[in-house]
């Protein structure tokens, strides 16, 4: 079985849609070695002339957006429309899914975008086996990145309180703690996408779209988000030099 997975998020590689690409296809590969072949392309930001012939020879495909003003990046619209006048042309007999990820906590919001390409599945005449909203996606993406490092140092004091000859038990219950905490925000999010590699394996289509986010009260994400923002904005230096700057405005013109 071929399988595209299409990265429609600009931040590419970096991305958070492309870091649930990669999850996703960890879910659909487990015990199905060599059975299930899946190919991650990336939607170029102009004509993706070698992305249609892909998606001729696929199976099924698998698009991957993020949320951008509830709605798909502008580059993925002129993608689907070209991919709607490709396969009007040529034959196109795949199954098309969609997960989509958002940065407020609701997956819900995706809800809209998903019924775009479900609309354009219609128009195309392709089959459309139904969508994934992941809520929080950028707080998920951000865990993922820290995480490691997080359970690196405790691994690293761990393993020099043994070469000191001792057993570090402090190092040994902070991590698993860390681990307890990561599983903690991130299950409900791999469990569905758990449920949808199981879909698509089993070329099932979904009955309903799934939405899923990241395992926190909305409440205690609003204020963590709230401060990740602002120093995002901080160390990106917008606010800094945006609002200390000079102002380059020229000045108006005196009548
Ligand atoms: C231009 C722009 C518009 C966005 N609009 C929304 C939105 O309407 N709702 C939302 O929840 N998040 C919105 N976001 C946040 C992204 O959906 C979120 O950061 C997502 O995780 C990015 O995914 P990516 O890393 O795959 O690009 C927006 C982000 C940008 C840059």
């Amino acid at each position: 079985m071929n399988i595209l997975f299409l990265i429609g998020s600009p931040r590419k590689k970096s991305s958070a849609s492309c870091y649930f690409a990669r999850i996703l296809k960890f879910f659909l590969t487990l015990g199905r070695f060599g059975k299930i072949k899946v190919e991650i392309a990336e939607i170029p930001p102009k004509a993706a002339p070698d992305i249609m012939t892909k998606l001729a020879a696929a199976d099924k495909v698998v698009i991957f957006t993020p949320l951008y003003c509830d709605g798909m990046p502008s580059h993925v619209i002129s993608f689907l429309q070209q991919a709607e006048i490709f396969c009007r042309q040529n034959p196109c007999s795949f199954d098309f899914y969609a997960v989509c990820n958002n940065g407020f906590i609701e997956g819900r919001q995706n809800e809209a975008c998903l019924n775009q390409y479900q609309c354009f599945c219609q128009k195309t005449g392709v089959n459309w086996c139904g969508g994934m909203g992941i809520g929080g996606g950028e707080m998920l993406h951000f865990l993922a990145k820290v995480y490691p490092f997080v359970f690196l140092f405790f691994i690293v004091l761990f393993v020099i309180g043994l070469f000191k000859g001792y057993s570090d038990k402090f190092a040994l219950s902070q991590l698993a703690e860390e681990i307890g905490v990561y599983l903690f925000f991130t299950w409900y999010c791999y469990f569905s996408l758990a449920r949808v590699a199981a879909k698509i394996a089993n070329g099932k289509t979904l009955k309903k779209n799934i939405y899923s986010r990241a395992f926190v009260p909305a409440i205690i994400f609003m204020f963590f988000a709230s401060i990740f923002m602002c120093l995002g904005s901080l160390l990106n230096g917008r606010i800094i030099f945006t609002l200390l700057g000079k102002d380059k405005t020229p000045a108006p013109k005196q009548i």
